[in-house]
């Protein structure tokens, strides 16, 4: 039996310009996926999904998502979930030269899902390293990114960037700029997450973007502008002694620069109210900054305070669902036990 972890991750800057080719800065944190794996002896493949937010379903199947059987949970989070699993499996099959390989495999996740956190990230991430690892082929973390983002971008129909995959798995804080990924230095940024209960359509949600930048210039120019802070931010990251506590000033700066961001993002339409209302609330207990991660259209923003004011006031504000500290995660992916 080989369980593996793999952590979700908040933008601290850069979603939506980083589609554009401008960089993003994602940063992993302390949610994780965890996933068991225990090889066959044939070459079925049976799930058991529980914390998924999918109430826990069970499938048996034959190495391909067809011929699922009838589960108790939303058929298309259940195909969603198997899409993610099958390109993980077929992945670990091929990096590992095992075509008929079957497994049992137990998916628990903290993160929630499709929630700008990169919980399907997390899941492939773990679910590649666990059954290479079960099948005695690990692979290089780095590797494990590169599986975990080909399985994505077959599930997504191409509309994934890398920047999920390769910050779950290598975790800490990496930059994004194109297909170049490298980690980054960080301290430990204080995170706090507010979610909102639901999720935005990602698709639709970059194809408005697209359109708002090919009308009008201005809209271009936002997006450029998301680079530079995002560049503006990198500065002083580099320039932050990652091994210490960040200072106040650090946290002031990319605060504000965390502001500014979501005010762009706003600008391009990929805000909600609840997300604003969650900003806001954050912003008014104090946080050094707040902005929406991901996608936008709902589910979560993400606060940098070091104290617990703007946890509690995100869990007494309405439409936030949940909010939580979340640490940056300095582990990517890593095996819990063998
Ligand atoms: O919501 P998420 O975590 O899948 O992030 C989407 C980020 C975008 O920049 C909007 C799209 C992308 O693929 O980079």
């Amino acid at each position: 039996m080989t369980v593996c972890s793999a952590p979700g991750k908040v933008y601290l800057f850069g979603e939506h310009a980083v589609v554009y080719g401008e960089p993003a800065v994602p940063c992993a944190v302390e949610r994780r996926a965890t996933v068991t794996v225990e090889p066959r002896d044939d070459d079925h493949v049976r799930v058991t999904a529980e914390d998924l937010s999918l109430d826990g379903f069970t499938v048996e199947y034959d190495g391909s998502s067809e011929g699922r059987p009838d589960v108790d949970v939303e058929r298309s989070l259940v195909d969603a979930a198997m899409g993610y699993i099958d390109a993980a499996v077929a992945q670990a099959r091929d990096a590992a030269d095992a075509p008929g390989a079957g497994f049992d495999i137990t998916v628990e996740s903290a993160i929630p899902l499709g929630a700008g956190l990169g919980s399907s990230a997390a899941v492939v991430v773990a679910g590649i390293d666990a059954a290479t690892r079960a099948l005695g082929e690990p692979l290089p973390t780095r590797e494990v990114a590169e599986r975990a983002y080909r399985a994505e971008f077959e599930v997504q129909d191409g509309q994934a960037s890398r920047a999920d995959t390769f910050c779950s798995a290598m975790g800490g804080a990496v930059r994004v700029e194109g297909d170049d990924c490298e980690r980054i230095d960080a301290p430990n940024l204080p995170f706090v997450v507010g979610f909102d209960g639901g999720a935005g359509d990602t698709g639709a949600l970059v194809a408005g973007v697209r359109e708002l930048k090919e009308r009008h210039g201005f809209a271009a120019d936002t997006v450029e502008a998301i680079g530079d802070v995002t560049r503006e931010g990198e500065r002083l990251l580099a320039d932050a002694a990652p091994e210490k506590r960040p200072s106040p000033d650090l946290l002031d700066e990319l605060g504000e620069l965390m502001d500014f961001n979501h005010g762009l993002l706003s600008a391009l339409g990929v805000s909600s109210r609840s997300l604003d209302a969650m900003v806001w609330a954050a912003r008014e207990a104090g946080a050094y900054g707040a902005k929406l991660t991901g996608a936008g259209g709902g589910g979560c923003i993400v606060a940098l305070d070091s104290t617990d004011r703007t946890e509690t006031a995100l869990s007494f504000t309405q439409g936030c669902e949940e909010s939580f500290r979340a640490e940056l995660a300095t582990e990517g992916v890593r095996v819990e036990g063998e």
